[in-house]
């Protein structure tokens, strides 16, 4: 097993953009979609969606449960004003809130939290309180990204380690230990009384146009390290990182390029 999500770890404060974070809507969609797939639970009141980004998918939600409640929390105001036009009075709203001290008013019948807790170390421990937080026969829904030791994440953290930035990034360096293995997520949900299904897939995203990885992290891990920098350095920066993410993702004969994106996807039902 990886070591536990430590205590450093990526910034989730610097701003998000939500029209960047939609560039790949369609891969970054299809995890949600694996991971709902196998929640079991028939007809929540309660649903709540941590961490819950432009608010589309936390949307999509009601779809599949009309007479549910649903409430998406984040921390960013960007991705909270973009949520708000998916908010549907009595049914979905939004809320302002930090996934590491929220806490429910009373007991939840489904928790969701798609692709945010890479941002949060020691989000196992959180796990556990949110276990605590559900209704019987209630669900837990998780999915984080596994690819921190990917050429994307360690290429950007030796770069930021680089004597170029003397100390300046050492602390937006990705760590390859944000994320517990597989293994760890199901020992977590076992220890917090859960029924657990975990597993991990590799999707191998086709991307095209010019450089596409960059484009691809340029709304995630690379977002807090150019937060940082004036913008000539985060031009420097961004040129180096491009060449050597070139070099690692090449184009293809067909000019497409493919980046292989591991994800962990940690489910646990509440049986009682
Ligand atoms: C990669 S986006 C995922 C959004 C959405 N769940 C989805 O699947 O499209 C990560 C989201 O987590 C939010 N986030 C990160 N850390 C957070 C925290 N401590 N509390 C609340 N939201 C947080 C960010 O603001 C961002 O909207």
């Amino acid at each position: 097993m990886a070591a536990a999500a430590g205590a450093r770890g990526i910034p989730g404060s610097a701003a998000w953009d939500p029209g960047t974070y939609l560039r790949f809507g369609d891969e970054r969609s299809r995890p949600f979609a694996d991971l709902l797939a196998r929640v079991r639970v028939v007809a929540p009141r309660t649903v709540v969606d941590l961490g819950c980004g432009e608010g589309a998918l936390t949307a999509s939600l009601a779809e599949r449960w009309p007479a549910a409640r649903i409430t998406g929390v984040d921390s960013s105001p960007e991705m909270l004003a973009a949520a708000a036009a998916h908010a549907v009075p009595g049914r979905v709203d939004f809320v302002a809130g930090d996934v590491r001290t929220w806490a429910p008013g009373g007991p939840v019948d489904l928790l969701v939290s798609n692709a945010v807790l890479h941002w949060v170390p020691g989000h196992d421990r959180l796990l556990g309180r949110w276990a605590a937080a559900l209704a019987a026969g209630g669900a837990l829904a998780v999915q984080v990204a596994g690819n921190f030791r990917a050429p994307t994440h360690a290429l950007l953290a030796e770069l930021c380690r680089s004597a170029r930035w003397g100390g300046r990034l050492d602390a937006v360096a990705p760590v390859p230990d944000a994320v517990l293995d597989p293994a760890g997520y199901l020992d977590v949900l076992t220890g917090a009384g859960l029924v657990p299904d975990v597993w991990e897939t590799t999707y191998l995203h086709v991307l095209s146009g010019p450089d596409p990885v960059l484009g691809w992290v340029r709304s995630t891990v690379l977002r807090p390290v150019l937060a940082l920098l004036a913008a000539t350095e985060a031009a420097e920066l961004t040129a180096d990182y491009a060449a050597v993410l070139r070099r690692s993702y090449p184009s293809r004969p067909d000019g497409t390029t493919v980046l292989p994106f591991r994800r962990i996807f940690a489910v646990g039902h509440r049986t009682v």
